[in-house]
């Protein structure tokens, strides 16, 4: 290709990029498959390598370019960053109306048009856009200065490297709070636990830890995301109150809180927190309040501001998910892969509306690094609906009476070896048959978000534990009727409904039934993948480590665990007994009216274009099926060079061959 080709190419394939970033970090409404964003991506970069004198900072190639700092520079806010007074009760809000009234002069019975917006508990930031680029961003620090954080906050995909607007204006500094979601968080916090390191407490210190990273290949490795909620310094546009700002904001790309309102009056602020204090465990992300602004910024303007803060805004904070308790005991818990779990039993306390009377300690490492000890009085944290955690220990409030639990030496369920694993800070009980894993493991396979056995809880899989009846999820369908009659409190129409629920998940989706499985580190999403890509158990069963490590997102760790669960005799007869009693997992519709709905493709020889797991993420995506040899029921086959034996059985059989050029002829 020549250069002005090229040219062209770049910015027409930069445009398509930033499109789909945007469709999919911000509108959460992707219009393309990974495989499709990545073929984008990667003809971009063969592009900007062959032509670098192309390459520009905005390119979407260019996130996360930049090497680790030896420190971050200091950046002096233009306008500095405020905090924000706080109202704890109805009457702190119907004070603060009253005060803007009194201060603009109107009377007691007017009513104030103000924007209510969700109080992100993430980290203050603040991004400088000049022309339209983005060239600075930083911490709020001190609120006068802050550090400097370019580097990292351009690694955030929400984050536009370039406004989305022809007119940009020549200076536009944007307030906003960058966090991380909730899901990322506790995927964080596992992925972290196995590598052996400190857990975060919550969310906020996760995204603050992850934005102070010298190195912005760590925090690309983040997925964190941004509301912008405030203007600093503008010059080029103008705007006449906060809801215009808000309403502006995404038509240049930057994302805003969509729960963001206008409201009138106290009556207004009122409902919407109610409302959104409703919502709050539910929401993907934490919030700690509600802000309320004047909406108008004349007005704004005329309320001034304090010290530091304005007058014009007013931060209603929800109550604490923090509180203070005594460890009253630790215990240690046995979890469904023998991993040892040390909890703290808690003077039971109230934390936002719900009673929390046990934190996980996660490990022991984490344990001794906190210091945590039987009689300790604690800081204790719940965000959202992860387990609470204990954030610290209060020393000072120590008697020298607390103590601190060992390691245990053996199993507290079965006696069995207990073992350290190096690489792990994992302490794992190895007993085979031991109790509290078979418990463990017949809870989970039944749980809702499992095979959904409705009604079949705790309670019930320790008594068929106790009699005898269950010894591995397999037996529960083999149950009869007068089984559960054994039960304490049995009546005929309860144990008729435990078998009509037991009967009825033998249809649930494959996807559930491989997280039911328990595999250790196949959680739901990891078992989405797996049921998408294999199709069925007797696939996934024989898959190699090379076969399942193609599958995107799926790591070595994954892969090794996968095979290691699938070589066990006895989870096979399991499976095998499962399956005999009428188990049989359905498989979700693939995407029907793909261009390959129904057909069958083969990849094979050296492919230039595109790796073999995208070209199989590309056929998936149209509904078709990516086989790994060459037969009869093939459709396709998309020779690469030097093709061998797969080429060769192709023309015997007369299937259809394909260049890759072809194949991607067909997607267009
Ligand atoms: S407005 C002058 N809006 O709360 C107005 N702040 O104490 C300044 N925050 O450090 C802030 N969500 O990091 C505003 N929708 C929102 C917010 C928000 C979170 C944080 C912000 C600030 C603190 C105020």
């Amino acid at each position: 290709m020549e250069k002005p080709a090229a040219e062209a190419r770049i910015q027409a394939l930069r445009n398509d990029i930033n499109r789909h970033n945007h469709l999919y970090y911000v509108l959460d409404a992707p219009q393309i498959t990974d495989a499709e964003y990545d073929l984008l991506m990667r003809e971009l970069l063969e592009l900007e390598n062959r032509f670098p004198e192309l390459v520009t900072p905005d390119s979407p190639t260019q996130r996360v370019g930049a090497k680790p700092l030896e420190k971050f520079a200091q950046v002096t806010h233009r306008i500095p960053m405020l905090s924000l007074e706080n109202a704890l009760t109805d009457q702190d809000i119907a004070d603060f109306d009253g005060r803007v009234k009194r201060e603009l002069g109107m009377a007691l019975s007017a009513e104030i048009t103000y924007v209510c917006e969700p109080k992100m508990d993430g980290v203050a930031v603040e991004l400088v856009f000049e022309n339209g680029d983005f060239t600075v961003g930083s911490t709020r620090g001190d609120g006068f200065t802050g550090e400097e954080i370019t580097q990292n906050l351009r690694t955030i995909r929400s984050i536009p490297l370039r406004l989305h607007t022809e007119a940009p204006p020549r200076l536009l500094e944007i307030r906003g709070e960058v966090y991380l979601p909730l899901d990322a968080f506790r995927k964080l916090n596992l992925e972290r636990q196995e590598a052996g390191e400190a857990q975060f407490a919550n969310p906020r210190n996760a995204a603050a830890g992850s934005l102070r990273q010298l190195d912005p290949r760590i925090t690309a490795r983040r997925p964190l995301s941004i509301f912008c909620y405030g203007p600093g310094e503008v010059a080029g546009a103008g705007f006449t109150s906060q809801s215009e700002f808000l309403a502006t904001l995404p038509q240049w790309g930057l994302p805003v809180n969509p729960r963001a309102e206008k409201v009138n009056g106290v009556a207004g602020i009122l409902a919407y927190y109610e409302g959104i204090g409703k919502d709050r465990d539910s929401l993907p992300y934490e919030i700690d309040g509600v802000v309320v602004k004047v909406d108008s910024l004349h007005l704004q303007r005329e309320l001034g501001v304090k010290s530091r803060s304005p007058k014009w805004a007013i931060a209603w904070k929800f109550p604490p998910r923090q509180a203070v308790t005594v460890v009253e005991d630790i215990i240690t818990q046995v979890g469904r892969t023998g991993v040892l779990t040390p909890t703290a039993l808690l003077r039971p306390v109230e934390v936002s509306g719900v009673t929390v009377s046990r934190a996980t300690l996660h490990n022991w490492d984490e344990m001794e690094r906190k210091d945590i000890r039987i009689g300790d009085t604690v800081l204790i944290e719940r965000a959202g609906d992860v387990i609470p955690a204990v954030v610290k220990v209060l020393p000072e409030k120590r008697t020298g009476a607390e103590r601190p639990l060992p390691v245990p030496s053996t199993c507290p369920e079965c006696g069995s070896e207990i073992v350290r694993i190096p690489e792990e800070v994992a302490v794992r009980c190895l007993g085979l048959s031991c109790p509290a894993q078979i418990r463990e493991t017949i809870i989970h396979f039944a749980s809702r978000r499992a095979m959904d056995i409705e009604g079949l809880g705790i309670k019930y899989i320790e008594q068929l534990l106790r009699l005898g009846l269950v010894k591995n999820v397999a037996d529960l369908y083999y149950l009869v009727k007068d089984q559960f009659m054994l039960f304490e409190r049995m009546g005929d129409k309860l144990a008729e409904n435990l078998l009509n629920a037991i009967e009825s998940s033998k249809k649930r989706e494959l996807a559930r039934f491989i997280y039911a499985l328990g595999i250790r580190h196949v959680g739901e999403h990891t078992a989405k993948l797996l049921a998408g890509s294999f199709g069925s158990i007797e696939h996934l069963e024989r898959a190699t480590e090379e076969e399942l490590l193609s599958v995107r997102e799926i790591g070595p760790q994954v892969a090794t665990s996968i095979r290691t669960f699938f070589d066990n005799e006895q989870n096979l007869e399991v499976i095998r007994r499962l399956f005999a009693a009428g188990v049989s997992p359905s498989v979700e519709e693939k995407r029907v009216g793909g261009r390959f709905t129904g057909k069958t493709f083969v990849f094979t020889g050296a492919l230039t274009r595109f790796t073999r797991e995208e070209a199989k993420k590309l056929v998936e995506g149209e509904g078709g099926h990516a086989a790994g040899s060459v037969s009869r029921k093939t459709d396709f086959v998309v020779a690469g060079e030097e093709a061998g034996s797969k080429l060769e059985k192709a023309r015997e059989l007369g299937v259809k061959v394909l260049t890759e050029e072809e194949f991607l002829e067909m997607l267009k």
